[in-house]
């Protein structure tokens, strides 16, 4: 579905991304790990073209997406769904008023359909009741499931997610990767899911890759992944064990 080609990014002479290879499969959810600071959210912003890489290539719909101009940047940006670090709702909006706000930009749509349709989708994410709250009354992890609506209202074929449940608890990101992971049935979603919780990509990761040092060191099934000796893997696997 995507395909990303010795991909590479400075920033001040500083050499992030390093050459990186990766397939991104269809319906499938894959995750990146790695430590702070390796690149991951850096990785995923050149996907919708947020960054441009200094060489490399990568390929969606029979494209390279890093020649396209703003303009065409915007029609993949539909197909591909981001969800923000930092979830970036609409303050001065309420929930269902930010669910609407993607619908009224990019479809021809009627005042009660976007609303209906808003409505849904807040049910899908179990928010419906929260509808008429500001982000500022929501907690971190009703913020996320917000964050997720509005994504999904453009329909995309694929969502990109930089640490959906980072800062919840347990329970709670294992009800957002659950959620995650209905959707992707769903709606036959396409899944980048960034993440440093080891048991949570054991247990959704369709396949893992592990960013380290401006490259992917490895990739593959979580049971691949279980079995690799490889010492980083091993000791970025076992601290998060003990
Ligand atoms: N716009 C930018 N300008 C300059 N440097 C940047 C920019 N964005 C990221 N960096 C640098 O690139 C490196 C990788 O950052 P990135 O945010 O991708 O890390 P990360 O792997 O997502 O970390 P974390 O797990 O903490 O979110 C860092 O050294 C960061 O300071
Ligand atoms: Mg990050």
């Amino acid at each position: 579905m995507i395909n990303i080609k010795d991909l590479k990014k400075s920033f001040d002479g500083f050499e992030v991304l390093r050459g990186v290879n990766l397939i991104i499969p269809a319906n499938q959810i894959t995750f990146i790990m790695g430590q702070s600071g390796t690149g991951k959210s850096v990785l995923i912003k050149h996907i919708v073209g947020l960054l441009k890489p200094d060489s490399g290539e990568i390929w969606f719909d029979n494209q390279d997406i890093t020649k396209l101009s703003e303009k065409e940047l915007q029609k993949i940006r539909k197909k591909i769904g981001f969800l923000f670090q930092e979830g970036a709702l609409f303050d001065s909006m309420t929930v269902k008023e930010n669910v609407m706000f993607p619908l009224k930009e990019h479809f021809k749509m009627s005042k009660k359909e976007i609303e209906e349709k808003a409505e849904e989708l807040l049910s899908v994410v179990n928010l419906l009741e929260a509808k008429d709250k500001y982000p500022s009354e929501l907690s971190g992890g009703m913020r996320k499931r917000a964050a997720l609506a509005r994504t999904l209202a453009l329909q995309p074929q694929i969502v990109l997610f930089d640490e959906p449940t980072t800062g919840l608890d347990p329970i709670l990101q294992v009800s957002i990767m659950e959620l995650i992971k209905d959707l992707k049935e769903r709606y036959s979603l396409t899944c980048v899911v960034i993440s440093h919780d080891v048991p949570l990509a054991f247990k959704f990761a369709d396949r893992i890759a592990f960013l380290h040092q401006g490259k992917i060191l490895v990739e593959g099934t979580p049971e691949e992944i279980k079995t690799i000796d490889e010492p980083f893997i091993r000791n970025f696997i076992e601290s998060a064990l003990i």
